[in-house]
C-alpha cells in the first residue's frame, strides 16, 4: 500500500504529535504533521491564520494538505484535530490505517494547559474541550480502524499498542 503507515486522528490533548514522534522513532520513518505543513506553507502560526483570514480559510489549507500528505507521506501522519470535519478528508482516510487517539475530557483538559497556540480553546478552556469532545466523538470513531484510549498511559505504551494493533 503507498501512503502512511498509519494516520492519527483525535482531539487537541489526545497526544497524537507525541505518540507519532515514539511511532517513528520505533518503526525509524519519518514523522509528518499537517498543522506543521499548514503552518511552513503561510509562514505564520496556525492562531494567526484563524485570527487573521477565519477558521474556513484554515480549513480549506487544511483539507489541501491532507490529501498531498496521504499521497506522498509514508511514514507516521498526525492530523489537525479538526481535519476530520471534512467529508472529503474523510472519504480519503478510507484508505488507510487510520488510528483514533481517544483522551477523556479531565485529561486532556489537563494536557492542553491555557490552550496557548490553540484558537479553538479561547475562553473557558473546559468548556471548549468538552463541546469538542462531545461533538466529534462520533466522527472520530467513524473515521477510525482502531482506536486506542490515552488516558492512563503514556506516549511509548501507546505506541506499543499501535504497533500490535497494526501488526495483527
Ligand atoms: C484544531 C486542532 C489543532 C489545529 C487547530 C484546530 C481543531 O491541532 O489544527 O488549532 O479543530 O481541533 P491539534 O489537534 O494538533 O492541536
Amino acid at each position: 500500500m503507498t501512503g502512511p503507515r498509519v494516520v492519527l486522528i483525535g482531539p487537541m490533548g489526545a497526544g497524537k504529535s507525541t505518540v507519532a514522534r515514539r511511532l517513528g522513532e520505533l518503526w525509524g520513518v519519518p514523522v509528518r504533521d499537517t498543522d506543521e505543513d499548514i503552518e511552513a506553507a503561510e509562514g505564520r502560526p496556525i492562531s494567526d491564520i484563524f485570527v487573521t483570514d477565519g477558521e474556513a480559510y484554515f480549513r480549506a489549507k487544511e483539507r489541501d494538505a491532507v490529501a498531498l500528505a496521504l499521497r506522498e507521506h509514508d511514514g507516521v501522519l498526525s492530523l489537525g484535530g479538526g481535519a476530520v470535519l471534512d467529508a472529503d478528508t474523510r472519504t480519503r482516510l478510507a484508505e488507510h490505517p487510520v488510528v483514533f487517539l481517544e483522551v477523556g475530557l479531565a485529561e486532556a483538559v489537563k494536557r492542553v494547559g491555557l490552550g496557548t497556540g490553540r484558537p479553538l480553546l479561547l475562553g473557558n478552556v473546559r468548556a471548549r474541550v468538552k463541546a469538542l469532545l462531545d461533538e466529534r466523538t462520533p466522527i472520530y470513531r467513524g473515521a477510525a480502524t482502531y482506536t486506542v484510549n490515552t488516558d492512563q498511559r503514556g506516549p511509548a505504551e501507546v505506541a506499543a499498542e499501535i504497533t500490535r494493533l497494526l501488526e495483527s
